[in-house]
């Protein structure tokens, strides 16, 4: 019986940064339950487009389907001049035909800068503005992966333990 059914959305183009790394230890949490089903998009490795006037259909839509159908949706990002990825906004635009279908969901945002905690919060604002839009979303939690600039610098960090106990809670 499938308990929860999780997707990661992980919005960093960097292999084994510290956005990655953090999705990565989310989706080793959440499989711990093993009812869980977990899938995981990483959006560097797909082909789309810009919200247009005139849409072609691409790999977002499919993505689309796949947060509808979902219970929980991570939604991690590195910090782009104090704001969310292009990737992500673009992924978040484009949703836009299907919002209202994005009900019920509980959300987490993983966030990794270079800055500190309180200097990334105008990103995790930037992000509720698409969660607050959606039909009775609950925003679970926010892990502030701060002061991380190196690949790996957040292997030492608490958050990184903070996101796989959080993730293996889900059942
Ligand atoms: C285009 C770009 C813009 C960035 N802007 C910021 C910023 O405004 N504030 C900050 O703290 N770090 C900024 N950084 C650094 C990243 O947030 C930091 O390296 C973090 O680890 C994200 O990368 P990763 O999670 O993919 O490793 C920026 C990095 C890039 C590539």
């Amino acid at each position: 019986m499938i308990m929860k059914k999780i997707v990661i959305i992980n919005s960093s183009p960097r292999i084994n940064g510290n956005c990655d790394i953090l999705c990565s230890e989310f989706g080793r949490g959440a499989v711990m339950n093993e009812g869980n089903e977990v899938s995981r998009i990483d959006l560097k490795d797909i082909e789309y487009d810009f919200y247009r006037e005139e849409q072609k259909l691409d790999e977002l839509d499919n993505i689309a389907h796949q947060l509808i159908d979902a219970d929980v949706i991570v939604l991690g990002t590195p910090v782009y001049f104090y704001n969310m990825s292009g990737m992500m906004k673009t992924l978040i635009d484009r949703m836009m035909p299907y919002f209202t279908q994005i009900a019920d969901k509980d959300f987490y945002f993983i966030l990794t800068a270079a800055v500190n905690k309180k200097e990334m919060e105008a990103t995790a604002e930037s992000l509720q503005g698409f969660t607050d839009s959606l039909p009775n979303a609950n925003l679970v939690r926010v892990f502030y992966g701060n002061n991380v600039s190196q690949k790996g610098d957040v292997l030492d960090r608490s958050v990184y333990k903070e996101v796989f106990e959080a993730a293996s809670k889900i059942f």
